[in-house]
């Protein structure tokens, strides 16, 4: 895989410590990309009590921006949705002087349970792109350069530590598929 710089990580995983496959994202991406900073969410504010400024300073030292989670009743779960509501704040992330973010690279990395067949006018009223288009609106209204959802699914996690070899393969081609978004 080759190098990103000045990249930003934003993983929200609810049960990190029972996660098998958005760990492997985060473990390839971490070795891929030198420097890489990490804001886990789950382990930085277990009490939902988000550090505003200490998000907003990681971010603006950011070129690039992953948000990666596995994918909660069709979004990506709470802490990640209240990142984006408490950090992206108006007059910094948005709004006439809000340019914080302008210009700096996003791309949103999601697993799901199901298959991604499931999400493609398959078996739920929901699809891949609904569930995308709300992550591309709230980026490019602070005017990133969204790169899109990196979206794969049968990512089944039974809470019993067991990874699927072929999902474990998933996982590592997800995290390499976020880094050529990136480039
Ligand atoms: C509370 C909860 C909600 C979930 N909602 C969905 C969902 O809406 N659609 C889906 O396909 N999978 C859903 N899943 C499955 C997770 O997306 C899946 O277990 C996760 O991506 C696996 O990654 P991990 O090993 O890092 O936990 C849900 C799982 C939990 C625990």
């Amino acid at each position: 895989m080759e190098t990103v710089k000045n990249t930003l990580l934003v993983i929200g995983d609810p049960y990190w410590p029972l996660s098998v496959y958005n760990k492997i994202i985060a473990d390839d991406l971490q070795k891929a990309i030198p420097g890489l900073v990490v804001s886990n969410l789950y382990e930085q504010y277990p009490d939902y009590k988000i550090d505003v400024e200490k998000e907003q300073k990681k971010l603006t030292e950011a070129d690039n921006v992953i948000v990666q989670g596995p994918l909660y009743w069709y979004s990506l779960p709470s802490l990640t949705m209240r990142w984006v509501e408490e950090v992206f704040t108006h007059g910094w992330a948005y709004g006439s002087e809000g340019t914080a973010l302008k210009g700096k690279k996003v791309v949103v990395g999601i697993t799901a349970g199901a298959s991604k067949n499931d999400y493609q006018g398959g078996r739920f009223v929901i699809t891949e792109h609904d569930i995308a288009v709300r992550f591309q609106a709230t980026f490019e209204l602070c005017s990133m350069d969204y790169k899109g959802v990196v979206f794969n699914g049968g990512f089944m996690n039974m809470g019993n530590g067991h990874a699927d070899p072929v999902m474990v393969e998933a996982a590592h081609r997800h995290a390499e598929e976020i880094i050529s978004r990136l480039k």
